[in-house]
C-alpha cells in the first residue's frame, strides 16, 4: 500500500496546496486526480505567492513527478497559462508533468455553455467559478467528450468542430444573451493545444500499476471539498466530480486496498464560495472579523468566501465517507484575539435534536447547537514548536479529535511552507 491521500473537508480552500507542498519531500509522484481549473491552490515560499490550478502542488520539489490524472478536466488555455507562469523557475515540465490521455478537455464553449446555464437559472444559480467544469463533465457522462488522448490524432480539429457546432446550438436552446468572439476564443485555444501537445502523455493507471509496484510513494492531491461532491454534497450547489476518496480510484485508476493513510484537511472555522447551504454561516461581525482576518477571497475568482464557526456535524460526515485516518487544521492563527469560539456539535432539524448531516441542509430547516470554548490572544504565526500553542488551542483541537474520534496530526499557523506544526 504505497499511496496516500489528502481530501479537502469542507466546501474547498481549506490549504490543500500549502499541505501538499509541504509534504512533497516524503513522496516520489504527486498527482490530481478529479476537478479542473475551479481549483487555486496557493503555495507560500522564500516570499512568493504560486497559484496552481490544473497542475499538482508538488511541481516545485525537484525529482518529484506530478501526475494529472484521468479524472481531471483540463483547459489548455489554462494550463499554458501555469505553465509560462512556472518558467522563472526552470522546472522540466516535460520530465516533471505527465498528463493521463484519458483526461478531458474543457472547450471554450464549455465555458460559454457554463456562463449560459447560470445565466438561465437566476437566483438559483450555482455559484459556478465558470471554469466549465459542468459542461465538460457532462460531455465526459454523456460520452460526448474530447480527451488528450485525441490530441495524438490528426483528425483532432474535426472533432472539435464537431463537439463546438453541438454546444453553439445548446447555447441558443438556453435562450440567454451571451457576448462572445467565438473566432478569438478559438485562436487562444489552438494556441494553448498547440503548447500541450509539447507535453508527455502517459496511460496513467498503467503508469501508477508499476509505479506501485516499484515502490514508489504517492500522494494524490484532491481539489473542491467533500461538501462539494457530486454525490454527497450539498446538491445541486456542489461540483461536478467525486471529491471524496473514491474519486482517487476512478480518477487515477487505483484499487481501493492500495490506498493507506486518508488525510483530511479543514479549516479551524468553516467557509464558503458560491451558493447553498452552510448552516454555521456567520452574517455579523464575527463573520466579517474572520473574513477580515483569514484574508477569504477566492484563489480563482477573487470572490469574497462566506465565512461560519467549525461545523463538526459536516466534519464528521465528511470523514466518514472518506475514511479519514488523520486531520490537518489549518488557519489557526486566524482565529487569535477572540474571547470565545463556537463549535457545532449538531443541529435543531424539524423539531429533533441531530447529529448527521441530513438530506435537506436549507438553512431554515437547520439551527445549529454549538459548544462554546475559550478563545486565546495570541499571535501564533511565529510558534516554531507545538508546546508553545496555547493551552486554549489545544483545548480547541482535543474537543474536535474527541467529537471526530480522529488525530490532529497537523496544524497550520500561517500560509507560508515553515509555519506548519506537525504533532
Ligand atoms: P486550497 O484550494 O485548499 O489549496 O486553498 P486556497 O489556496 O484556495 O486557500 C487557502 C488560503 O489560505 C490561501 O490564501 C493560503 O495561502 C492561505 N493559508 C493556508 N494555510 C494558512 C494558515 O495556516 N494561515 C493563514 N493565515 N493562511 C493560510
Ligand atoms: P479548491 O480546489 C472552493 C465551488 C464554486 C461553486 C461550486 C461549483 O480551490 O478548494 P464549479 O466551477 O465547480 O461548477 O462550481 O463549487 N467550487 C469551489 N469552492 N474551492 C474550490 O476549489 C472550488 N471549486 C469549485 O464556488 O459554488
Ligand atoms: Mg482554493
Amino acid at each position: 500500500m504505497a499511496i496516500d491521500l489528502l481530501l479537502g473537508l469542507q466546501w474547498g480552500d481549506e490549504g490543500k496546496g500549502k499541505i501538499v507542498d509541504v509534504l512533497t519531500p516524503k513522496y516520489d509522484i504527486i498527482a490530481r486526480f478529479q476537478g479542473g481549473p475551479n481549483a487555486g491552490h496557493t503555495l507560500e515560499f522564500e516570499g512568493i505567492k504560486h497559484v496552481l490550478h490544473t497542475i499538482p502542488s508538488g511541481i516545485f520539489h525537484p525529482n518529484v513527478i506530478n501526475v494529472i490524472g484521468n479524472g481531471v478536466v483540463i483547459d489548455p488555455i489554462i494550463l499554458k497559462k501555469e505553465i509560462e507562469a512556472l518558467t522563472p523557475f526552470h522546472i522540466n515540465i516535460k520530465e516533471r508533468l505527465l498528463i493521463s490521455r484519458k483526461a478531458h478537455i474543457i472547450l471554450p464553449t464549455h465555458r460559454l455553455l457554463d456562463k449560459a446555464s447560470e445565466l438561465s437559472k437566476g437566483k438559483s444559480k450555482i455559484g459556478s467559478t465558470l471554469k466549465g467544469i459542468g459542461p465538460c463533465y457532462m460531455d465526459k457522462t454523456g460520452r460526448n467528450g474530447l480527451r488528450i488522448g485525441d490530441l495524438e490524432n490528426a483528425d483532432f480539429p474535426n472533432l472539435y468542430h464537431k463537439l463546438t457546432q453541438k454546444h453553439l446550438a445548446m447555447i441558443d436552446f438556453y435562450g440567454v444573451t451571451l457576448d462572445y468572439n467565438l473566432k478569438e476564443l478559438e485562436e487562444e485555444f489552438f494556441e494553448a493545444i498547440n503548447l500541450i501537445k509539447t507535453l508527455t502523455f502517459i496511460d496513467s493507471e498503467d503508469f501508477f500499476y508499476h509505479a506501485q509496484k516499484q515502490g514508489k510513494k504517492i500522494l494524490a492531491e484532491g481539489a473542491q471539498g467533500s461538501m462539494l461532491d457530486i454525490d454527497f454534497g450539498t446538491y445541486p450547489f456542489v461540483t461536478s466530480s467525486n471529491t471524496t476518496a473514491s474519486g482517487a480510484c476512478t480518477g487515477l485508476g487505483i484499487a481501493p486496498n492500495q490506498i493507506k493513510n486518508v488525510m483530511g484537511i479543514f479549516k479551524a472555522y468553516t467557509t464558503r464560495v458560491g451558493s447553498g447551504s452552510f448552516p454555521t454561516e456567520l452574517f455579523d461581525e464575527t463573520g466579517d472579523k474572520i473574513a477580515q482576518i483569514g484574508r477569504e477571497v477566492g484563489a480563482t475568482t477573487g470572490r469574497k468566501r462566506r465565512c461560519g464557526w467549525l461545523d463538526l456535524v459536516a466534519l464528521r460526515y465528511a470523514i466518514h465517507l472518506s475514511g479519514v485516518t488523520q486531520l490537518m487544521m489549518m488557519k489557526a492563527d486566524v482565529l487569535n484575539g477572540f474571547d470565545s469560539l463556537k463549535i457545532c456539535t449538531a443541529y435543531h432539524y424539524k423539531g429533533e435534536t441531530i447529529h448527521h448531516f441530513p438530506y435537506g441542509t436549507e438553512t431554515e430547516n437547520i439551527e445549529p447547537i454549538y459548544t462554546e470554548l475559550k478563545g486565546w490572544h495570541k499571535d501564533l504565526s511565529d510558534i516554531k514548536n507545538v508546546h508553545d500553542l496555547p493551552n486554549e488551542l489545544m483545548d480547541y483541537i482535543r474537543f474536535i479529535e474527541k467529537e471526530t474520534e480522529v488525530p490532529v496530526t497537523l496544524v497550520s499557523v500561517g500560509a507560508d511552507r515553515k509555519q506548519t506544526l506537525l504533532f
